[in-house]
């Protein structure tokens, strides 16, 4: 699902200095199908060169007097407009009114909401002024990307950076999304389980995470607030993500973790592999010996436990199965109490791919795609 494509995106730079960060910025959403138009004030062309941003981009503009009103024609053909990074100046003009060059004239045009994404020195960014002024943005429909903390180019440690392009481009989605799941909480688990063995063992499995990233994604881009409880996985998570993020080991340290938010819940997305079996850990590592039998006992089912304490909450199961995908699939989706059932291969397990059936109240859909697209299908399908 590409929310970009054909879409045409206009940033507004200004002189900070992660404006040397936009060239990757507008090369990542080229590289998704937008067309990207940037303005450029004075003072950002002091950080990034308009050389590099014209290769990259459909067009640079800088000045008011050039072509025939572009304030007008460049804020009236965007599907997108934001601002990055937005310098103290900059936000200080939009708030006040101020229009004397070609980025603060179109968003003088600009009739839709402007993303803004600060980046500054922290004692700028806590300056009454500045938090007035976003505030006053706000109160008439714009939005902010909160900067992120690290060092800064400044020399201080702090709150003030733009936060990673991964990160920006998940911003633009979402504003380009349509809102189904808007203020409902999303509550995904995802990866494999733990169980311990001994101090350094432990029965886990091949699950990396992945559908539970993508599932996140589509929740945070529908409107959704999102946590997400991972279990072991691969995920190579960026710092900058909007959720709330939980890791867990065993399978009871992740039923406790959504029990702890349970009554709050909205819509639950069980795609952790659980382990259905534990063990009772030794204190001590246990030693090399010609045999050893280890004694598995039953392990808790997470979603049997939660279909007895289920009230308004939506549920999503994945069932992994080696044969009788669609029987196995509706029979496991009647036992735990879920509102849709997504029946996929043992195959899946760990892979970027994914194909079976999703089964819901409604009916029923075979797939073979990415999990990405899957994710998609399944919140399509939520609401
Ligand atoms: N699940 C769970 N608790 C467990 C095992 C699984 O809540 N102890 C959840 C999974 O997160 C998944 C669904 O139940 O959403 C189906 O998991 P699956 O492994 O396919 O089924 P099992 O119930 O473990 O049955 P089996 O392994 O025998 O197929």
């Amino acid at each position: 699902m590409n929310l970009l494509f054909e879409k045409v995106i206009l940033i507004g730079v200004t002189g900070g200095v992660a404006a040397y960060k936009v060239p990757l910025l507008v090369r990542e959403l080229k590289g998704r199908g937008a067309k990207v138009k940037v303005i450029l004030t004075e003072n950002a062309k002091r950080f990034v060169s308009s050389q590099v941003l014209s290769i990259f981009s459909d067009g640079v503009f800088d000045s008011l007097w050039e072509d025939d009103i572009p304030h007008i024609t460049l804020s009236s053909e965007s599907d997108f407009f934001l601002i990055l990074p937005a310098d103290y100046n900059i936000i200080g003009k939009a708030a006040s009114g101020v229009a004397d060059d070609l980025l603060s004239t179109t968003i003088a045009a600009y009739n839709k909401k402007i993303l803004f994404c600060p980046s500054m020195n922290p004692r700028m960014l806590e300056n009454p002024v500045l938090i007035k002024n976003i505030e006053y943005l706000k109160s008439c429909g714009h939005y902010f990307l909160e900067p992120s903390k690290g060092p800064l180019a400044c020399g201080v440690e702090g709150k003030g950076r733009l936060p990673s392009i991964s990160r920006i481009v998940l911003e633009i989605e979402k504003a380009l999304s349509p809102k189904t799941l808007e203020g409902d909480l999303c509550l995904i688990t995802g990866g494999g389980t733990v169980e311990k063995i001994d101090p350094v063992r432990c029965l886990t499995n091949e699950s990396s995470g992945k559908m539970a990233y993508y599932l996140a994604k589509y929740c945070y881009l529908s409107g959704g607030e999102v946590e997400l409880i991972l279990g072991k996985n691969t995920l190579n998570l960026d710092p900058d993500l909007p959720y709330k993020i939980t890791l867990v080991n065993s399978a009871e340290e992740m039923f406790n973790k959504i029990l702890d938010r349970w009554d709050e819940v909205d819509y639950l997305f069980m795609s952790a592999a659980v382990s259905d079996f534990t063990v009772n850990p030794k204190e001590e590592k246990i030693k090399r010996k010609e045999e050893l039998v280890l004694e598995l006992k039953s392990n808790i089912d997470i979603l049997k436990e939660l279909k007895k304490r289920k009230k308004h909450q939506f549920i999503v199961g994945f069932s992994l199965e080696k044969e009788n995908l669609r029987a196995s699939t509706l029979e496991k989706m009647k036992e735990k109490g879920c509102d849709i059932m997504v029946g996929n291969f043992v195959s899946s397990i760990g892979s970027e791919e994914s194909a079976g059936i999703i089964i819901s109240k409604k009916g029923e859909e075979e797939f073979n795609c990415s999990k990405e697209e899957l994710a998609w299908k399944i919140i399509q399908k939520i609401k």
